[in-house]
């Protein structure tokens, strides 16, 4: 009997452990688009980046399994904005517009739009774009500074293929955040340059649904903690993402 009594309760005790661990690991869902390299791409079908490592950074903290997908970025956007995801995490610039619709986190990097052109082009800065065709990914904060400025804008579902348009003469340069446009830039082996003046100061944040405070502010925590302890600063240093701790 006592026997019995012994096995029994080593069983609960042996379901209560199994039924911790997976209430601990409530799935955390990020949206990204993974076509921004190097904060999100594919690399042999999986989604490698600076964002991707951050995330799972912040899911580590929260004790909660990461889960991430691929869509367009402004579907991303919405589906942050929409509470269908936890979280986006895509290189997404906190500006005043989109905090209208979403929380965002605290700022975890700094960026800018920059100009791509042809090795040889003669455009050598902002000013020479007047009257010129740009091309940008469909969405965003880039996309706005050029409708913004009234420029001719093609925009594509990707960054990369905006830059396709450029080497196959459909545009006169595109424009894109700074370190994203090095990345595309230097696929292309020599054909492009990326210019160094900044069209605007951008801070990437972390998307989520309005109003989801309780969230945020984990995030924020977690955030600030591996600023603290240099995890971000590594992050940014495996991926040669220029990063100034202050
Ligand atoms: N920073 C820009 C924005 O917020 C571009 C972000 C694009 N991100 C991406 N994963 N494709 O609009």
């Amino acid at each position: 009997m006592k026997k019995i009594i012994a096995l029994a309760l080593a069983v609960m005790m042996a379901v209560c452990v199994f039924a911790g661990c997976s209430a601990k690991s409530e799935k955390l869902t990020m949206a990204t688009n993974a076509e921004f390299p190097p904060f999100e791409y594919l690399e042999n079908g999986e989604i490698v980046g600076a964002d991707v490592d951050i995330a799972k950074a912040i899911a580590e903290k929260l004790g909660r399994e990461l889960e991430i997908t691929n869509i367009d970025f402004d579907a991303a956007l919405t589906g942050a904005a929409t509470g269908k995801y936890d979280m986006a995490v895509a290189g997404i610039t906190a500006n005043d517009e989109r905090k209208k619709n979403m929380n965002f986190s605290v700022d975890y990097y700094t960026a800018s739009q920059a100009i791509i052109v042809l090795a040889d082009s003669a455009i050598s800065g902002v000013a020479d774009l007047e009257g010129k065709t740009i091309s940008c990914q469909e969405g965003t904060t880039g996309e706005q500074y050029l409708l913004d400025n009234e420029y001719t804008v093609q925009s594509f579902k990707t960054g990369a293929e905006a830059v396709t348009a450029l080497t196959s003469g459909k545009v006169d340069a595109v424009v894109i955040d700074d370190a994203v446009a090095r990345a595309l830039s230097a696929e292309q082996n020599g054909k492009t340059k990326v210019l160094d003046e900044a069209l605007t100061q951008e801070a990437y944040a972390i998307a989520l649904k309005k109003g989801d405070d309780k969230l945020t502010a984990e995030i924020d925590k977690a955030l600030g903690e591996l600023k603290a302890d240099g995890t971000l600063a590594k992050i940014f240093e495996k991926f040669e993402l220029p990063y100034d701790a202050e």
